[in-house]
Order: C-alpha cells, then sequence, then structure tokens
C-alpha cells in the first residue's frame, strides 16, 4: 500500500491506496479558515499538522491495514501560502493563504524592480496570490517577524517537515513562489537579491518523487505507522491534480472545478511564450511542465448562489431539472467574477452580473446561468491554450464539475470537445498516492503507474448545434468584462 495526503484548504484528505490503484480507505478532516481582516487568509500550520497525525492514525485503525505494509506515503498540497520560519524551523506568524489579496501594493514594487526579467525568469506575472509578494508583505509590515525569519516553506512542505524532520521543495510547488527559475529548475538569484533575500532564505530544491526520508519516531508512534514507511516530496496540487487525472503526456489537458476552477494542459515545450495570461508551472514529472488557467469563483459561485437564494435547498435538488431549459437559460447570462478573476483578467476588483433577466425567469434558469457563466470563463482559458497552437479536442473532468451529468455535457458543447469523467475519482490525493507508489519503485515511470490506477467512466461528445449556439453567447459574454470593469473601481 502507498498513502496519499491532500493538504487542502478547507481539510486535509487522505487516501490508502493498494497496487491496482484501488482505495483501499479514505479519510477527511477539516479546519478552519481565519480572515482577521477583507481580504485576509490565514491558517494555523499546527492545525494541519494535528489534523493530518488524526487522520494518518484514523487511516491505520479503520483499514486495520498493517503498517509493515505501508511502503510510501506522500503529498500534494495547496499551492503559494508562505509559511515562515525561524532558525530552530518554528512557525513565526499564522500561514498567509494562496486566497489572500492583501498584496497588491507588493505586486507592483515587484513588477517595477523586476520588468520583463520576472515573465523570462519565473514564467509567471506577480498574483496576490503567489509566496513572494507575501514575503514582501511581512518584510513591509511586520518588522519584528521579519527580523526572526530564517527560512520559508509551502504548507505541505511544513506537514512533511514535522513528520520527517526534512526541510525541502520540490519544483512544482516552487515554481509558484516567484522565486524559482521554472525553466533552469534553481532559485533565482536576480530576483532573491533584487530584494535583499539571501539564497539561504530558500529551502533546498527536490523532484516530487525524491525520497525525503523515513517517519520520525514520534510520529510514527503518534499514527501507529512504521518508522520504515519511505516519504517522497510531493507536489502542488494542480500538478497531482493533474497527475490524479492522468495528465502526464502532451496533448493531455484537464478541467477541474472545486472552489476555484483550472483548466490545465501538459506543456513540454519550454520556450513558449504565454505573455503571462496563463500560469507556467513545473509538473511533478521530471522535467515536464503545465500551463494553466484560473477561474477564482467557480465552485464557489454555485456555493454563493445556492446558499443566498436557496438556502433550504441541496445542489442536486437546485441543478435537478435545468436539463430542460435551453442552452442560454432563456436569455439570461451570468458572469462568476464575485471575489475578483484571474485568467484572461488578473482583476482583484471586477465584480459578476446577471444580465438579461425576464419576468418568466425561475430559480433555474439562474442555476443554469450560474453553471454557463462558469463555464464561459473557463472556456477562455481553453481558447488562450488553443491560441498557443494546442489542440485541445478531449479535456478530462474533475472535482464537483464532473459529479453533473448536465454540467458534463455544457462542458464538452461550451468547449467544443469530448468531455470524459473517471472511474472512482480522487482528485489530488490519488496524485499524491501516484508520486509515493513511483517513488517506491511499483512502476518504471509515472505514465505506467497512471495506465494501471486509472479508469475512464463515460464520455460527453459536443453537440455541433449547440456548441454553435454556445460560441454565439459567449461572443456576448466576452464584451460583459469590458463593459462593466469600472462598477466597483
Ligand atoms: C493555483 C492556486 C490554487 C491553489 C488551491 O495557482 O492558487 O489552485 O493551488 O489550493
Amino acid at each position: 500500500y502507498v498513502i496519499g495526503v491532500d493538504l487542502g484548504t478547507s481539510a486535509v484528505k487522505t487516501v490508502l491506496v493498494n497496487r491496482q490503484g484501488q482505495v483501499a480507505f479514505e479519510t477527511s478532516e477539516s479546519y478552519p479558515l481565519s480572515q482577521p481582516k477583507p481580504g485576509y487568509s490565514e491558517q494555523h500550520p499546527e492545525d494541519w499538522v494535528e489534523k493530518t497525525l488524526l487522520s494518518l492514525r484514523k487511516l491505520l485503525e479503520v483499514s486495520k491495514v498493517p503498517a509493515s505494509e505501508i511502503e510510501g506515503l506522500s503529498f500534494s498540497g495547496q499551492m503559494h501560502g508562505l509559511v515562515l520560519l525561524d532558525e530552530q524551523h518554528q512557525v513565526i506568524r499564522p500561514a498567509i493563504l494562496w486566497n489572500d489579496t492583501r498584496t497588491t501594493a507588493q505586486c507592483r514594487r515587484i513588477e517595477q524592480a523586476l520588468g520583463d526579467d520576472l515573465l523570462k525568469i519565473a514564467r509567471n506575472r506577480a498574483l496576490e496570490g503567489f509566496t513572494l509578494p507575501k514575503i514582501l508583505w511581512v518584510q513591509e509590515h511586520e518588522p519584528d517577524h521579519w527580523a526572526r525569519a530564517s527560512v520559508f516553506v509551502l504548507p505541505k512542505d511544513y506537514v512533511r517537515l514535522r513528520l520527517t524532520g526534512d526541510l525541502a521543495m520540490d519544483y512544482s510547488d516552487a515554481a509558484g513562489t516567484l522565486l524559482l527559475d521554472v525553466t533552469a529548475k534553481a532559485w533565482s538569484e536576480r530576483i532573491a537579491t533584487a530584494f535583499e533575500l539571501p539564497l539561504s532564505f530558500c529551502p533546498r530544491l527536490v523532484e516530487s518523487f525524491d525520497d525525503v526520508g523515513g517517519l520520525l519516531p514520534d510520529i510514527a508512534a503518534a499514527t501507529g505507522l512504521s518508522e520504515g514507511t519511505r516519504v517522497y516530496a510531493g507536489g502542488a496540487d494542480n500538478a497531482c491534480g493533474a497527475m490524479g487525472a492522468g495528465i502526464l503526456k502532451e496533448g493531455q489537458t484537464m478541467c477541474s472545478i472545486g472552489t476555484s476552477g483550472v483548466v490545465l494542459s501538459y506543456e513540454e515545450r519550454k520556450d513558449l511564450d504565454f505573455e503571462g495570461k496563463v500560469h507556467f508551472f513545473n509538473h511533478s514529472e521530471r522535467d515536464a511542465f503545465y500551463i494553466m488557467g484560473v477561474t477564482l469563483a467557480a465552485g464557489y459561485s454555485l456555493e454563493w448562489f445556492r446558499s443566498t437564494f436557496a438556502a433550504e435547498q441541496s445542489f442536486e435538488t437546485l441543478l435537478d431539472g435545468i436539463d430542460t431549459i435551453a442552452p442560454g437559460a432563456d436569455g439570461l447570462l451570468f458572469t462568476p467574477y464575485i471575489v475578483g478573476e484571474r485568467t484572461p483578467h488578473p482583476d482583484a476588483d471586477i465584480r459578476g452580473s446577471f444580465i438579461g433577466m425576464d419576468a418568466s425567469h425561475k430559480l433555474h434558469h439562474f442555476a443554469r446561468a450560474v453553471l454557463e457563466g462558469i463555464t464561459f470563463s473557463l472556456r477562455e482559458s481553453i481558447d488562450i491554450l488553443r491560441e498557443s497552437g494546442k489542440s485541445i479536442t478531449e479535456v478530462i473532468s474533475i472535482g464537483g464539475g464532473a459529479k453533473n451529468e448536465t454540467w458534463l455535457q455544457m462542458q464538452a458543447d461550451i468547449f467544443g470537445a469530448t468531455v470524459v469523467r473517471l472511474e472512482n475519482e480522487q482528485g489530488p490525493a490519488m496524485g499524491a498516492a501516484m508520486l509515493a507508489a513511483y517513488g517506491s519503485g511499483w512502476f518504471e515511470s509515472l505514465e505506467q503507474c497512471a495506465a494501471a490506477f486509472l479508469r475512464t467512466s463515460r464520455s460527453y461528445a459536443p453537440d455541433a448545434e449547440r456548441t454553435k449556439r454556445y460560441d454565439e453567447l459567449f461572443a456576448i459574454y466576452r464584451d460583459v468584462y469590458t463593459a462593466t470593469a469600472e462598477l466597483n473601481r
């Protein structure tokens, strides 16, 4: 067996997986998110450690699998979160998370200091969510904390440090810090020195499948695991989500709809210039990359709509019957910018809209319009990838967006591509388990591991007529951004 640990934003999920890729047992333990001021989003690293240990103990107790049969463990983690450590590796302040937006001024400072070099080296624009702006924010606003800071890590690296005593960061997660030279796979001296950061502030870099040690004796005792279980470094949740969906070679694309929505394509061409329109990150496979567009409020838009207008209904009831409404929700259009947007508009101030309301519209029209608006936003990312020369004819759909048949068909019609659902999909936790399986030597490549572990369940082909209708509506959707950009400034 191997264990995959996915350290998410709302919960830590663990899966116990056998050699056939079957999940023998899984757990989920949630922890709080604190928003001490508008735009702030923080968590206590100790909560992550406590809930991870509890999950591992439960996994062993309930599955009754002997500890000696668990060969390896690896991680997937929420990206970009800043965990500042002192010389003794003690946490200095709560972690500042990926969805914290306090750092707009620091982003401008980074752009001014680095100019074109930022895109050349870090391959991404300075966005509030990334790690370097958070580091600069602490430098500027919390001099006492900053004076104690010796090194930084990302969320899953901190949990792994506590489990093994080893301090490291893998390339796929390091890519989201803005401090990595993404193509050269090394910390960038140019970027670090521009902000007076010594390179010792950045941890040792490793591959996601590298063996970083065994479990510390007190951790083995607390969880029931064996000290002999090997720990592999792990990767960013988007890289692990991609692996868990089998996105491991050129031409493969996935759409993941959770709180946020992601369209992601495998990429081997490291010299293409996307002008920062999409993220370009290292994959968890050696020397591979992926490009990715993000819709900030995907599932979050649907949850906002349900809890605000239909709090008594479950998602199933709310979405039941929306398939009887024609594409376009009888003239109702929604843009999902309720917390701002990332791709293709890196704009924290834009807000969403319902347009075209008619006295005959019922709750179900609104629900359908919300799904369509989220999917239009993801289509904008698909178009950028297509413009780069990528042929996207098939998209693996995972997450909440893959749980509803009408939504899956809608994705196929709006993307103009066949959409495929997986059997027993486990998201990034499966990618983490695959890293442990590959690290443990079960397979010769991650691709072989994906072939053994993952099975598709159903595909949804685009319908030519509906795709044509959606293309017309999409043209109107794209204009709404420009027409409403000044509304909330
Ligand atoms: C990616 C991003 C999110 C987090 C969520 O750039 O900010 O997808 O990784 O955990």
